[in-house]
């Protein structure tokens, strides 16, 4: 039997976010700090390893102490330090390995690796609100869906994680940020990719739907990418015919990108819910997850919704400031994995 009101601090720096958090019995967030380095990247289309590594060292602290300061408690009072061990941006995960086992030695702390998949899973029965809590009844099939992921995954019970189907090449999240850089939107491409298409018509370009229809659960996305680049490229040699009239340039380049970016997100999302309904209906599963960053994809969550609503399957997904890397679910995932 594990003990109540048990505060973990969890430290996150797998990728470009550095983040930590304090989460009460697995579940409630007392604290979420997040110092996101993407306006920094975003100059070079993407990240830097060693930019990341350097800024999360220099952010670590700070972030820390914000975390215990806003949580209103003292180091002495946590009950272990969770960090998130892989997978992960190697030089990046190392600085923030190192100062969690340093914080976790000098204070006398259980460190608790964790893995950071898992944990964006561990995201969806998170609130900082008690009145919020969710609890997923095991079995679960889970979409994860994240910036260096896709993968399903059957998780039949606690700590019991099988992967089914994972991705060939690019991973979802990936597809949205390459994409976005053909289309001059900047870094993350998911936020924004998902903001324009609202005012696009998702039905101007058919796209593939790679994979949708093979019987395995595995995914493939760069050839949607390449047909992306293609249509950029026939789209540039038509536009130079509208130079010499501005405006109409101008007006076309603006509602093009919006309509290739919601034909784009559309050829992606409906694979991914045709998918995981399939898969969900192969194994005989009645309850659907998904995580990771492009769970807060509004289309994915409509489409997805829309799907189980119609299959008779129950939904859950995280709170939307809980999709993207944060370190309350490195937290709540090191809950279930604590020993002491
Ligand atoms: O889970 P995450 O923060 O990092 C990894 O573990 O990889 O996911 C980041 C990814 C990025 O590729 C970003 O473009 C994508 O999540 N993303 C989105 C949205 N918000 C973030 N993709 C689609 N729609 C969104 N609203
Ligand atoms: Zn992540």
């Amino acid at each position: 039997m594990k003990k109540k009101n048990l505060k973990i601090l969890g430290i996150e720096t797998t990728c470009d976010e550095t983040s930590a958090s304090v989460v009460e019995d697995g579940r409630i967030v007392l604290s979420n700090i997040i110092a996101s380095q993407a306006k920094l990247h975003s100059k070079y289309g993407g990240i830097v390893p060693e930019v990341a590594s350097r800024k999360h060292f220099e952010a670590l602290p700070i972030v820390v102490d914000e975390a215990l300061k806003e949580a209103s408690i003292n180091i002495n009072d946590l009950d272990a330090i969770a960090v998130s061990k892989e997978p992960g941006l190697p030089p990046a995960l190392s600085v923030g390995y190192a100062y969690a086992s340093g914080l976790a030695l000098a204070n006398d702390k259980e460190l608790i690796e964790v893995n950071h998949l898992e944990a964006h899973i561990s995201a969806i029965w998170i609130s900082k609100n008690k009145e919020n809590l969710k609890e997923i009844p095991y079995p679960y099939l889970c979409l994860l869906v994240s910036g260096g992921h896709t993968q399903l995954i059957l998780v039949s019970k606690e700590n019991n994680y099988k992967i089914l189907g994972s991705t060939r090449d690019d991973a979802a999240g990936e597809a949205f940020d390459k994409t976005a850089r053909l289309l001059n939107l900047g870094y993350p491409g998911g936020p924004v990719i998902d903001k324009i298409s609202k005012s696009g018509d998702e039905h101007m370009i058919i796209f593939p739907r790679p994979m949708i229809d093979s019987t395995d659960f595995d995914f493939s996305f760069s050839g949607l990418k390449t047909a992306v680049r293609r249509e950029v490229q026939k789209q540039k040699e038509s536009n130079n015919k509208y130079k010499a009239h501005r405006e109409l340039h101008n007006e076309i380049s603006k509602n093009w990108i919006s309509d290739i970016a919601a034909s784009f997100q559309e050829a992606i999302i409906e694979t991914l819910v045709v998918k995981t309904i399939n898969a969900a209906e192969e194994i005989g599963v009645e309850n659907i997850a998904m995580a990771g960053g492009v769970s807060a994809n509004s289309r994915l969550r409509e489409q997805l919704g829309r799907a189980c609503d119609n299959m008779g399957y129950h939904l859950f997904y995280p709170d939307l400031e809980y999709c993207v890397d944060n370190a309350a679910m490195v937290a709540a995932r090191g809950r279930e994995l604590i020993k002491n």
